[in-house]
């Protein structure tokens, strides 16, 4: 049977934003003036939140290899959850045009559609969402394709910044047209890389980021990190979801990875394979008493097999075509 690729209807309820969370918004936009004045930020961004903050996280997306069905159900749940901040956790982009592994036969790269699928997906996403304050990206290895294929042959040109806002002229969110104002922040690495040591921590607790580690078992991955650095740790790149605790004398260490939302069927996605023990899922956060509490929330196939569903909160979002 053929599949619909038909976007579900989108319910939008009219949605007023009540004081409690323009409250919350005004302090995290207060606390956070100097980070969010960055439209690209290099090393670790130190975020302070208040209490009730809501945080979505979203790992490798891959665009344009997404999983659109997995997005629509995700889309929903956005709408009911109502964001402060979204956090992309790296490979937002695939950017397979510039890959240097062997590309199968057949299969187009298109630079300009990859760029402009990542940027409608982030823009789609943040769509009616009132709460939302900032989206802020880790750039992840993927995303920094572009950098190292510009370092190689044009490393003179590839660091020259524009002569007033001191942003690069080529970069990677330069090229999904992003610009200084814009409600959103990109994080590199301290040598302007993606996918190795930059990211963002929050309430000086808990730290985000891409990632490099790959072990082969969820939740093995981040605590080999965090028990480097000696802090709870929350990472994408491996594609796997899990969750592990350590506890270190007086110290609790949380080591989290977030999963994917890719679609592992489509032709990049040629290096997905059932030994790989990918998951699907997404993260939620919630920071009470100072610190973030974050749940993995797994996006499984349920039934019909085209058919996503995301369980939050006794609710179930489910992609579905009908
Ligand atoms: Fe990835």
């Amino acid at each position: 049977m053929k599949r619909s690729l038909q976007a579900p209807t989108i319910i939008r309820a009219k949605r007023t934003v009540s004081d409690y969370d323009r409250k919350i918004m005004d302090r995290i936009l207060r606390d956070n003036e100097n980070s969010f004045s960055y439209l690209s930020f290099s090393g670790v961004m130190p975020l302070t939140l208040p209490d009730g903050t809501r945080i979505v996280f979203i790992p490798d997306m891959h665009a344009p290899a997404h999983n659109q069905l997995m997005l629509w159900g995700i889309k929903q749940f956005l709408l009911d959850f109502q964001p402060h901040i979204i956090k992309y956790i790296g490979d937002i982009s695939d950017l397979f045009w510039l890959s240097r592994w062997p590309k199968p036969p057949r299969t187009v790269a298109h630079a300009q559609f990859e760029l402009d699928e990542t940027r409608r997906l982030i823009d789609w996403l943040a769509e009616d969402l009132v709460c939302l304050v900032r989206i802020i990206v880790s750039t992840g290895n993927h995303d920094d394709r572009f950098r190292r294929y510009l370092t190689d042959p044009a490393s003179g040109i590839a660091n020259i910044v524009d002569f007033q806002s001191r942003e690069p002229l080529l970069s990677f969110h330069g090229l999904l047209g992003y610009k200084p104002g814009d409600p959103i922040s990109f994080i590199y690495d301290i040598h302007e890389r993606g996918g190795y040591g930059g990211g963002m921590i929050v309430n000086a607790d808990m730290q985000f980021r891409h990632g490099y580690i790959v072990r082969p078992k969820p939740g093995a991955s981040p605590l080999a990190d965090a028990e480097r650095i000696g802090r709870s740790l929350v990472q994408g790149h491996t594609h796997r979801a899990g969750m592990r605790v350590r506890q270190v004398g007086e110290k609790t260490i949380v080591a989290i990875e977030l999963g994917h939302v890719v679609d592992v069927n489509h032709p990049y996605m040629g290096y997905s394979n059932l030994l790989n023990n990918w998951h699907p899922a997404i993260g939620t956060g919630t920071i009470a008493g100072g610190k973030v509490h974050l749940q993995v929330l797994p996006i499984k196939q349920v039934g019909d097999a085209s058919k996503y569903t995301l369980v939050y909160d006794g609710k179930v979002y489910r992609s579905s075509d009908r």
